[in-house]
């Protein structure tokens, strides 16, 4: 089978959250599996060219948009073993230094790129049997096939696609989606009924999203719980029940190769499930590193618990837990650092404030930027891998934790709850790895960094027990990139 994925990330040239896991995760499984894979990507200014393999112009084509021909470059490259191919307009789309909020208008910037795809498999004559497309950015391209390549000539391919997170529903303005060549109105159509083909009924607010979950033939999102959440709550639920039939629910997975400590280049110490003493010259170094206490030359046993938590810095991920946990870890004596990015300036500006103020201490740490290497080494130094989320649809933070030894602390929800159990529920104790807590209030996640912290300082060999348990668990692709495999079956066209 060939598949051809439509992104916006891919880990790790163009990375900002999970979805660029994702993508390069999924698409090795399916390369080792024997099927062929190509991911499409925007040729971001930005893009980290160190990682790319023999990367080359390889054609240049006139796509589309807002009335006119936009010149292209089609470069080709190999990421990770993954044959990518980059799409380069000559207008401003994709120019600047981050992934995401260039000065370009970006929501044009990827109906152009959705539709320029199309167009680069109709120019090279490619028939994929599937288009994996994802999220927001790329919604538009299941409305583009079927309304025009499909009858000119893309025949084959069948479009899947996957909701990483429910909330982004790429709002869009009729007149936005006919520069792509579609007609608009046609998608906004205020007499027609709800469960007919439009995509919104104001004509100002349409949802590339819920264009994307009617037009597609598969439609999968990152958990099953989550997927069950999104059929109770949210604006799309009613939409996703009448396309019930066709939404599926597969946990992701993390890619064993990037996140193995056993040969991570990031570390300075290696370590697996039956030797963890890397692990401890890893907590060590970044101790170190960070200038935060360590306990090495002490007699005492290792009483200082060191938390991380390594996460965007927005809403979605429990911003007042983080700040809360930064003040209570230091109550309980042990050690914070926080890695992550906030987009917005006045989250940032509010870190950057607590950042500050412990600078100079010696127990909490909090790392405002992007760090691939950082995050490796800050994994490998964790006792504990904090995911407070508000709401969580898959969650990869947890998973690269515990691969790395770290017990995981997490709310219960989306994908959270399917992938760590309470140390203390008894009723599944072949599965208890982590530690749980319900509430969004301070009260529930101390309650389970004290449950936590009395299990480290208090049962040293249990916790050991933890550690070595939650890094054989697998929760690589093996587990799941058949599922997806059995979904791109389920829709594809045979025999064509
Ligand atoms: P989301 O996709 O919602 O951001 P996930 O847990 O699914 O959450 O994936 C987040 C990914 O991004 C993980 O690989 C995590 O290690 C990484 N990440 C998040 N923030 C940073 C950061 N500041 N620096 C490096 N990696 C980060
Ligand atoms: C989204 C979700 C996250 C998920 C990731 C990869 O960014 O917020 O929960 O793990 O996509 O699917």
């Amino acid at each position: 089978m060939h598949i051809v994925h439509v992104t916006a990330e891919m880990a790790p040239i163009a990375k900002v959250g999970g979805l660029g896991d994702v993508v390069t995760g999924l698409a090795r499984a399916c390369l080792t599996r024997g099927h062929k894979v190509d991911v499409f990507l925007p040729f971001y200014e930005c893009i980290n060219k160190q990682h790319i393999k023999e990367l080359a112009l390889t054609s240049t084509y006139n796509s589309f948009y807002d009335g006119s021909w936009v010149a292209t470059n089609v470069y080709r490259g190999v990421v990770s073993g993954i044959p990518v191919v980059f799409i380069e307009p000559s207008n401003q789309f994709f120019k600047g230094q981050s992934v995401y909020g260039g000065s370009y208008n970006e929501l044009e910037a990827y109906l152009f790129f959705s539709r320029a795809c199309l167009e680069w498999l109709q120019v090279s004559g490619t028939q994929p049997d599937i288009i994996h497309v994802h999220e927001w950015q790329t919604g538009s391209l299941p409305l583009l096939y079927w309304d025009m390549y499909h009858y000119l000539s893309l025949k084959k391919p069948r479009i899947v696609l996957t909701i990483h997170n429910m909330e982004h529903y790429g709002e869009c303005r009729q007149e936005q989606l006919s520069k792509c060549g579609l007609d608009g109105s046609m998608y906004a159509n205020e007499e027609k009924a709800v469960d007919d083909r439009t995509i919104g009924h104001n004509p100002e607010r349409l949802s590339l999203l819920k264009g994307s979950i009617v037009y597609s033939n598969a439609i999968v999102t990152v958990s099953p719980t989550y997927l069950k959440e999104t059929l109770c709550s949210g604006w799309l639920a009613g939409t996703l029940i009448r396309h019930r039939d066709k939404y599926f629910g597969i946990l992701n997975g993390i890619d064993a190769a990037m996140w193995n400590p056993a040969t991570d280049a990031y570390l300075p110490a290696k370590f697996d499930a039956n030797n963890v003493e890397g692990k401890k010259i890893c907590k060590l170094y970044v101790q170190r590193g960070l200038g935060l206490a360590s306990e090495v030359h002490s007699r005492n046993p290792d009483t200082v618990p060191l938390v991380v938590c390594i996460s965007r810095l927005v809403a979605q991920k429990g911003l007042h837990l983080i700040t809360n946990a930064i003040r209570y870890v230091e109550e309980l004596g042990g050690q914070m650092v926080i890695l992550g990015k906030a987009p917005d300036g006045r989250v940032e500006s509010e870190f950057r404030g607590l950042a500050e103020l412990h600078s100079k201490g010696s127990s909490i740490r909090i790392l405002l930027m992007y760090s691939e290497e950082l995050s490796h080494m800050l994994y490998a130094a964790a006792d504990i891998v904090l995911v407070p989320s508000i709401y969580e649809p898959c969650g990869l933070a947890q998973m690269i934790g515990m691969r790395y030894g770290a017990v995981p602390i997490v709310r219960k929800t989306g994908g959270l709850a399917d992938t760590v159990f309470d140390m203390d529920d008894q009723s599944q104790p072949e599965l208890m790895n982590g530690f749980v807590f319900k509430g969004i209030d301070e009260g529930s996640l101390n309650g389970a960094l004290d449950r936590a912290f009395s299990y480290y300082r208090q049962k040293p060999d249990e916790w050991r027990g933890i550690v070595k348990k939650v890094m054989q668990i697998d929760n690589s692709w093996n587990n799941t990139a058949g599922k997806y495999i059995e979904v791109y079956n389920s829709v594809r066209v045979r025999n064509h």
